[in-house]
């Protein structure tokens, strides 16, 4: 890629003002394939001070003239969307049908969504009916820092991005270096889509570097990340010292709750929407809790399911899943099946290891534990990869207290016939979203967790809302 090497500032593809060399590895094969730039301090100051410099203009900019930006970005973006898929399938290991379809087309879902919620937002309204003369002003909270993650690039990067750019905000990305090549593209798509220049800059970094230097700098209002609780906790400090607003998407403990009465396939399913995209979501339903009485054939099917599921290059079409995205990430959640293991969870399918036939790559084998107990630390924290972990349940109370007792609370999943059960357990759980029989919330929903999953909620108005300070104006002539 052209300019995997460069940094894009002020509206240019500019060369790294301290920019030292950071190998891009395929998971697939553990080649390095392209090389980028990991920018300093310079480079970080470069783009706040492109983004400071934009705002005044870009803030008074119409709702019509920022409509039309986002019509062309998504213009662009579904021209290229093919190219994006590829892109994140040889960066993070998402296999090339499922990342051109899922990955890449979470990035163009969010635009239409955006668009669509943008233009029914509004930036201006009386305080109520009877009460004109006090007014209530949305405006663009000004120079953020959007730091994004690996496993889904181009979902958070339009979470943030577009509704940045809709509001009137200006910003400065910083992708993951593992998944630099995916950001690079989409800077490519800003740009030929016409973004004004400095208004979306993007630059190249680790998080000790370019993200530590966001979180801390006295010119970036806002931070909005995802990724780890790590270092969601580490952005949140850095950002104090100036009173940054700070909006967080961490990780993820997801309870599936399946009740006796639950559809046939529900474990099956749980058993694909946890394996998918290898385990590399923060919304994955890693913890299956099942009803006592169908647990034993619970655990029968999961077996079934994960020994069908197939791991393979990502380069290969078809279903399978690849691997995970680096050595780092391999080397984790192989400790922690040793650990299940180790703490007496029982193992019914997969294990340590790679899975027969793959000697080099992140490959892991799809695995399964039974009868675990929730202080277990595989029930505990969030494994990132095809690791799901079972235990039996005896009454709605029980089930929901394990599903409560985390530390997160982004995601749980119902699986219930029963309509006045489904409500009332949709309820109890503590979690931003919950999923139920199989169904997936609509397009625009807001996405986002509650205890230490973080605070923040992406997608539709309320995603808009993140990037607005609101402002009341008293007198106001009518
Ligand atoms: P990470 O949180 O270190 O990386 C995510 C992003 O944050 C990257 O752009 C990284 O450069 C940046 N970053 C890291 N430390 C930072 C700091 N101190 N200040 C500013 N920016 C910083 O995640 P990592 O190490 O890649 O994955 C570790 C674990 O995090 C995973 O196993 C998973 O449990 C969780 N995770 C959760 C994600 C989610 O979607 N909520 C996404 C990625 C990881
Ligand atoms: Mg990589």
């Amino acid at each position: 890629m052209q300019n995997s090497r460069n940094f894009y500032i002020n509206g240019q593809w500019v060369a790294p003002k301290e920019g030292r060399d950071f190998d891009v590895i395929d998971p697939s094969n553990e080649e390095v394939y392209a090389t980028i730039s990991m920018g300093g301090q310079a480079d970080t100051d470069a783009a706040v001070a492109a983004a400071k410099a934009a705002f005044p203009t870009w803030r008074q900019t119409s709702k019509a003239e920022r409509l039309e930006l986002m019509e062309s970005i998504l213009d662009v973006y579904m021209r290229r969307s093919d190219e994006m898929g590829a892109a994140i399938s040889q960066e993070m290991g998402a296999p090339i049908d499922m990342a051109k379809v899922q990955q890449s087309g979470t990035g163009s879902s969010h635009l239409n969504a955006f668009i669509k919620a943008f233009k029914d937002f509004e930036f201006e309204e009386p305080f109520s009916d009877d009460i004109q003369d006090t007014r209530i002003i949305k405006e663009p909270i000004g120079v953020c820092a959007l730091i994004t993650p690996w496993n889904w690039p181009m979902n958070q990067i339009t979470l943030k991005v577009i509704p940045a750019l809709a509001t009137g905000c200006t910003m400065i990305l910083k992708p993951s270096e593992q998944s630099p090549m995916s950001g690079i593209l989409f800077s490519e798509i800003m740009h030929e889509a016409g973004v004004p220049a400095g208004v979306y800059n993007m630059v190249n970094g680790d998080g000790p570097g370019v993200g530590s230097q966001l979180s801390v700098h006295p010119d970036v209002d806002m931070v909005s990340f995802t990724g780890s609780t790590r270092a969601g906790r580490a952005i949140t400090i850095a950002g104090a010292e100036t009173i940054k607003r700070v909006s967080l998407e961490l990780g993820g403990k997801g309870a599936n709750l399946i009740f006796a009465d639950a559809d046939p396939k529900a474990v099956k399913q749980g058993i694909i929407r946890c394996f998918n995209n290898t385990g590399q979501s923060c919304n994955a339903p890693t913890r299956m809790l099942v009803e006592r009485s169908r647990y034993d054939e619970a655990v029968e099917e999961a077996i079934a399911a994960a020994n069908s599921t197939t791991v393979n290059a990502a380069s290969e079409e078809g279903r399978h899943i690849g691997p995970l995205v680096s050595e780092l990430q391999f080397n984790k959640v192989q400790d922690l099946i040793q650990k299940g293991i180790d703490e007496g969870a029982r193992l019914v399918a997969g294990g340590v290891g790679r899975p027969e036939g793959l000697n080099r790559g992140y490959y892991v084998r799809p695995t399964v534990f039974a009868d675990c107990n929730n202080d277990m630390q595989i029930m505990r924290e969030e494994i990132f990869g095809p690791v799901l972990s079972m235990m039996p349940f005896d009454s709605e109370e029980e089930a929901i207290a394990i599903a409560n007792d985390t530390d997160y609370g982004l995601t749980n999943y119902i699986q219930t016939s029963d309509p006045e059960r489904a409500r009332r357990v949709s309820r109890a759980v503590r979690s931003g979203m919950v999923d139920m029989n199989g169904k997936a919330r609509t397009a625009g929903s807001p996405f986002g967790g509650m205890k230490q999953s973080g605070n923040g909620r992406e997608g539709g108005p309320w995603g808009l809302d993140e990037f607005v300070e609101i402002k009341a104006v008293g007198g106001w002539p009518v």
